[in-house]
């Protein structure tokens, strides 16, 4: 068995972050959320892994290398546009040969592992398998109607008027089949191929598509708020362990990571909370469900249900909530009068004044 996991396309929704940086390599609790999905298909005994990646190959690349670090074998296959989820399988259809595989959303983040999904798979004799649970918003997804044995009957993709509230979550199991279905189907509206209607092909021509309830948490991390939800999730389940120094001035309250050389000074810490490499903290409060990268300085600030990604600055900034800050960004107070606002952001940042 194979997996296909997908890296690549324009993760418009957390601009300006995904201008420049793949949001699969977006860290939750200091670890990138492409890392949980690829060691979860190594846990599941999937070790022959093929990453589409696109625009931001070289960052992928550059991260995840020859998957040996992680304990996979990766072959890189380069999508020129995001045309969809099931394009990626025609084009992978060499990498992929004969053998049944697991797509998995690089975006997708599934607290608990797929070994036991992988399994049900591989006992069963069904074409296909996915996954649903059930979300608020189902208009934004992949949409499944069961009938009243279970069996899937209906698949859309995002519908305007959804008639269930069962979303299809981004890890798919597919027997070579599939490669027919997605030569079969056309593009969407949004002029996508959508691995959806490659699906809904395999139920119309009579063939058997299974599905399973997520039994733990779930989350499509494609927007600000999910990010830190799952952060939040992960975070709670951490352990303390201080790699870096606390000065005696300083106090950690509750389950507080602190990694290798980074320092805390004068400062609280109240976790759940990760503070990574090299970071420096200096007279600040960091407060729960805070993900601070490598190679911060935090002097003066307090900083609450964030995540801070590397080499970002903050300085004398009072307090900062529910805020994603991207690589090398600088917070700081300047004193100069007039006192003003100056700012140089990207495009499609986002700034919240009290
Ligand atoms: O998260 C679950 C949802 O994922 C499902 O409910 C939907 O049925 C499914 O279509 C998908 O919807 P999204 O709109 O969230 O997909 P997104 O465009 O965010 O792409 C998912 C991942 O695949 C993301 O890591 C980017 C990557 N991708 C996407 C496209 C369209 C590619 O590598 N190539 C592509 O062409």
């Amino acid at each position: 068995m194979k997996a296909l996991v997908l890296a690549g396309g324009a993760g418009s929704r957390l601009r300006p972050i995904t201008h420049t940086s793949a949001k699969q390599l977006i860290p939750v609790a200091n670890k990138p959320v492409l890392f949980y999905g690829l060691e979860q298909l190594r846990d599941a005994g999937i070790v022959d892994v093929g990453i589409i990646v696109g625009d931001t190959r070289a960052e992928v690349m550059n991260a995840v290398g020859d998957g040996s670090a992680l304990g996979i074998r990766v072959t890189y296959i380069p999508q020129d546009a995001p045309l969809g989820l099931a394009h990626t399988v025609l084009i992978a259809r060499d990498f992929l040969g004969a053998d049944d595989f697991c797509m998995f959303l690089g975006d997708n983040f599934l607290l608990g592992g797929i070994q036991d999904f992988v399994k049900r798979f591989q006992d069963s004799d069904a074409d296909a398998q996915i996954l649903l649970t059930e979300v608020a918003e189902p208009q934004f997804f992949g949409v499944a109607v069961l009938d009243d044995a279970g069996q899937v009957v209906q698949l859309m993709e995002k519908p305007k008027d959804p008639p269930s509230n069962l979303a299809l979550v981004g890890v798919y199991m597919f027997r070579p089949v599939i490669h027919d279905a997605v030569r079969a189907i056309e593009p969407s509206a949004r002029g996508e191929l959508e691995i959806t209607d490659a699906i809904a092909w395999l139920i119309g021509q009579g063939l058997t598509v299974t599905s399973h309830r997520v039994s733990g948490y779930w989350k499509d991390t494609g927007r600000l708020q999910d990010m830190l939800e799952c952060n939040r999730q992960v975070l709670e389940g951490i352990e303390t362990r201080i790699d870096g120094d606390v000065d005696e001035s300083s106090e950690l309250v509750g389950r507080v990571v602190v990694q290798r050389g980074a320092r805390i000074v004068g400062s609280t810490v109240r976790g759940p909370a990760i503070i990574g490499e090299n970071t420096v903290v200096t007279g600040s409060y960091i407060g729960p469900f805070t993900s601070v990268y490598h190679g911060c300085t935090i002097t003066d600030t307090e900083l609450e249900h964030s995540i801070v990604l590397e080499d970002c600055t903050l300085d004398g900034v009072g307090r900062i909530e529910d805020s994603l800050l991207g690589k090398s960004v600088t917070v700081k107070v300047d004193r100069r009068a007039p006192r003003a606002h100056r700012l140089m952001l990207g495009d499609h940042s986002v700034v919240t004044l009290p």
